[in-house]
């Protein structure tokens, strides 16, 4: 069982999780899976979380205090590892999300503003992801894009109909392309080695298309090992 524990100023957003394959991981107990309002723990009497930056500049950074306390109520024992969702941090791939996988705890701090006081960030945070270069109005997508990612690699989150042998980056490859009934759809008709039932042949088919594809679309990943 992992767990995964949010820490957000908004914790609704994070409902969706409750569907698909991760939703069915988390009813099984596979996943147990928390978003916790960082607002609770404020102790400002309007439950602040936020203020002005020191040094002037536009927008609001998150306070220290709220932030801490959320940490240190939930993980008091520093079990869990502490991420930040931040464009600064290091490059979210297929290799990290195996790799946090690994982890039975782990905690997702989600920045909202300008972000939040360095500080609280140099006390707790283990480490700093991106999910790529672009900004997002605060680090709740990213974090869903983190938790959904790294849950797949749990053993039991996904079935054996939905094992991630095949898929893209698995190998280095992109994946090859998918068909199913009708034969025929709207003129275009599924490649006859599809449907002759001979595995070798469907084998070398698919392992030829995922070489095309990403050769087309992702020569950078050719040459490279397994979710560098
Ligand atoms: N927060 C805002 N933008 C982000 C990004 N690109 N990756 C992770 N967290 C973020």
């Amino acid at each position: 069982m992992m767990k995964i524990k949010i820490l957000t100023l908004f914790p609704a957003m994070f409902d969706c999780m409750h569907e698909s394959i991760v939703g069915r991981a988390i009813k099984s107990g596979i996943i147990d899976f928390e978003a916790v309002d960082i607002r609770r723990y404020s102790r400002d009497k309007h439950f602040k979380c936020d203020d002005t930056p020191y040094g002037g500049g536009a927008g609001m950074v998150m306070t220290a205090q709220p932030i801490f306390d959320c940490i240190n109520a939930i993980d008091p024992d520093h079990e869990y590892l502490r991420v930040y969702m931040s464009p600064k941090g290091e490059r979210l791939s297929d290799g990290l999300c195996r790799e946090l996988a690994r982890n039975d705890n782990l905690l997702i701090l989600c920045g909202h503003y300008e972000g939040v006081d360095q500080r609280v960030l140099d006390l707790c945070i283990d480490r700093e992801i991106s999910i790529g270069d672009y900004v997002l109005s605060g680090g709740e997508l990213a974090a869903m894009v983190v938790a959904d990612a790294t849950a797949r690699f749990v053993d039991g989150v996904l079935g054996c109909s939905d094992s991630h042998e095949d898929e893209s980056f698995s190998d280095g490859l992109l994946e090859y392309p998918h068909y199913t009934r009708p034969p025929e759809f709207m003129g275009l008709k599924v490649p006859e080695v599809l449907l002759n039932g001979n595995h070798k042949e469907i084998e070398k088919f698919r392992r030829q298309k995922s070489e095309e594809i990403t050769r087309a679309r992702r020569p950078d990943l050719l040459g490279k090992k397994d979710g560098e």
